[in-house]
């Protein structure tokens, strides 16, 4: 599995905490079967379990921190999550999509197995999600599970990921010439729109005043513009030993991207200032915060 080699040890060991609680949810949530579909579980499972950085249920994990939510609560809502994410990550490397074979040091769901398995356990693994959000386990209060349930639709659908992943492909074509605004929106959809349900759904669950919920919203939406354009960086500078996934696709495939319209160095001045952007929407919680801007100092010097 790639480690974020680039975190303090405290914030490595609060990552290491909710990789392993997530990772324990996940398993329960999705055992091993008998029945005649198994491969469809077995490929779910190989797309959810090997590994990655599981930066959004940490997001999820402390946004809920702040307001004092059950670690229990939060978790199935981090595993929910990272449903989304996974099935997001086995379409992205679909042939028809970015065509990748290695994906958090293992092969891709579809190399693995194949592409309509691949597609299937995506499809599974979104539905899943949302069964996950509407169980009374994962809160009492019916308003909150619906409110989850809206504000995780919102941010997976045709406006947020799903949309930002089109805009993606419509931007690889010759004819297309994105500008920085519209990269940026692209990549706030395809990217920042999850992680900034994961810091909501820490709001939802905790009930928290509106001026909480939006620093925190601020808050994930720069992280996830530029944690993507990091991951740009990355792309064209990193080793696959170090990331797990094939780099140099971007270039290959005629990506729009802050490094093709900006180059290397402004794309990362632009990060460090978007950076500095995320960290100020926290001041509002005086002192709680800490992890969220250690983790946003992390998205800079991060090698996976
Ligand atoms: C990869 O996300 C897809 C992007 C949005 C850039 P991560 O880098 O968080 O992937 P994992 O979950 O750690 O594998
Ligand atoms: C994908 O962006 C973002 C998703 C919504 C899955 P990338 O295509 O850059 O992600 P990687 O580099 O394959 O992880
Ligand atoms: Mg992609
Ligand atoms: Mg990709
Ligand atoms: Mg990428």
């Amino acid at each position: 599995m790639p480690s974020p080699r680039s975190a303090s040890p405290q914030l490595q060991n609060a990552l290491d905490e909710v990789a392993q609680a997530v990772n324990l949810t996940i398993e329960r949530l999705l055992p091993e079967t008998e029945l005649p579909e198994a491969p469809l579980y077995e490929a779910m499972r190989h797309g959810t379990l090997g590994g990655g950085k599981r930066l959004r249920p940490f997001l999820c994990m402390e946004s809920a921190f702040l307001f004092n939510v059950p670690s229990s609560r939060a978790r199935r809502v981090a595993a929910a999550l990272e449903f989304v994410h996974c099935y997001s990550l086995i379409h992205d490397d679909l042939p028809a999509m970015d065509d990748a074979s290695l994906r958090r040091g293992h092969p891709t769901v579809h190399k693995k197995y194949d592409e309509a398995t691949a597609i299937l356990a995506g499809d599974a693994l979104l539905t899943l999600a949302f069964e996950v959000l509407a169980d009374t386990e994962t809160h009492p209060d019916p308003h909150v599970r619906c409110e989850l349930i809206t504000a995780l639709a919102h941010a997976s659908g045709g406006h947020g990921m799903v949309g930002g992943q089109m805009l993606d492909l419509i931007a690889e074509k010759e004819e297309e010439n994105f500008d920085v605004g519209e990269i940026s929106r692209l990549q706030r959809m395809k990217t920042g729109k999850l992680m900034a349900f994961a810091c909501e759904a820490g709001a939802i669950l905790g009930k928290a005043s509106d001026p909480q919920r939006k620093a925190l919203c601020n808050y994930a939406h720069d992280l996830g513009l530029a944690f993507q354009v990091t991951d740009d960086i990355l792309d064209v500078e990193a080793d696959p030993q170090d990331t797990g996934k094939d780099t140099g696709k971007d270039e290959d495939a005629g990506k729009a991207t802050f490094v093709s319209t900006l180059g290397k160095d402004a794309a990362r001045a632009r990060a460090e200032m978007i950076i500095g952007q995320a960290k100020r929407h926290l001041k509002i919680f005086e002192g709680r915060e800490k992890m969220l801007a250690q983790l946003a100092d992390y998205v800079l010097q991060r090698r996976a």
